[in-house]
């Protein structure tokens, strides 16, 4: 998982990170003024303020099992003066959400690490008025995503999910996801290929940073003796220098938008 709030380095966030990204989810959810939107995974909240914003007649919630990523963003939601949006630190798998109370439930790469996905999808569709829709951001596999394989190849080390830890990559694949969300009580599930680069910061110290924040990259590294972790960091500190360009060091991504709608009653 990539860092939230409290541990974010100076030159990167996540939210410069995903700015290409955000802009396809913004336009893909197509957010209504009268829209109640829960925001799933919401982590520091840049996409329920985006959602409050546009649905000013309705509202937004987020709720993040992470404390620290809440709190901030209720601090940037008060900053931006916004009235209708809340945020809860919950476990969007079995909290109690009011239920058939929201239009739209949305994630940007938040409902990855589900440990029970059906549970937890029919837990949000619960949350769902009848018919209404679900679209969420996931990664499309690793070795479909340039920036995973490059730092896989620099530190080594298993693929992600191998050793039983969050998996950034669980629903890559669009049959099993399908699967999923029809025993969740979904259905017309459609997925949109997302092909876009992934920003690391405006220079090499700056993504070296901001990647060896990532839990994944940690993870690894711990796995290595001294030297071997040093040997890693400079292959590492080469493949982010071979990806700087005019503005910043990106790598090339690829992702999904999964849209469903939660059935009606009686179908
Ligand atoms: C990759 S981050 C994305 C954060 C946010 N959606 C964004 O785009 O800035 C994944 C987020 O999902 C949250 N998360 C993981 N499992 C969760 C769960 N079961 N319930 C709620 N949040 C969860 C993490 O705490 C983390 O903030």
């Amino acid at each position: 998982m990539r860092q939230t709030a409290d541990e974010h380095t100076p030159g990167t966030s996540y939210d410069a990170e995903l700015r290409r990204h955000n802009e396809v989810l913004r336009r893909a959810v197509g957010f209504q003024p009268h829209d109640h939107v829960l925001d799933i995974g919401c982590g520091t909240g840049q996409t329920t303020r985006q959602a409050a914003r546009t649905a000013r007649a309705g509202s937004a919630f987020g709720v993040d099992v992470s404390a620290p990523a809440i709190e901030r963003a209720r601090d940037l939601a008060r900053a931006d003066g916004l009235r209708n949006v809340a945020f809860e630190h919950a476990d969007a798998q079995v909290h109690r959400f009011p239920q058939e109370r929201f239009d739209l439930a949305i994630s940007r790469f938040g409902t990855m690490f589900f440990g029970d996905p059906v549970a937890a999808f029919a837990n949000i569709g619960r949350a769902l008025r009848p018919a209404g829709r679900l679209v969420m951001m996931v990664w499309q596999a690793g070795e479909r995503n340039e920036w995973d394989v490059a730092i896989r190849q620099s530190i080594g080390g298993p693929v992600a999910g191998a050793s039983g830890g969050p998996d950034p990559f669980s629903l890559a694949d669009p049959p099993a996801v399908r699967e999923i969300l029809r025993a969740a009580g979904f259905a017309d599930v459609a997925f949109t290929d997302v092909h876009e680069p992934v920003y690391y910061g405006p220079d090499v110290a700056a993504a070296l940073d901001w990647v060896r924040g990532f839990m994944s990259t940690r993870e690894l590294l711990k796995q290595l003796d001294p030297a071997a972790a040093t040997r890693a960091g400079e292959r590492l500190r080469e493949v982010l220098a071979a990806h700087l360009n005019d503005d910043g060091v990106w790598f090339d991504s690829r992702a999904w938008i999964v849209a469903a709608r939660r059935h009606r009653a009686g179908t």
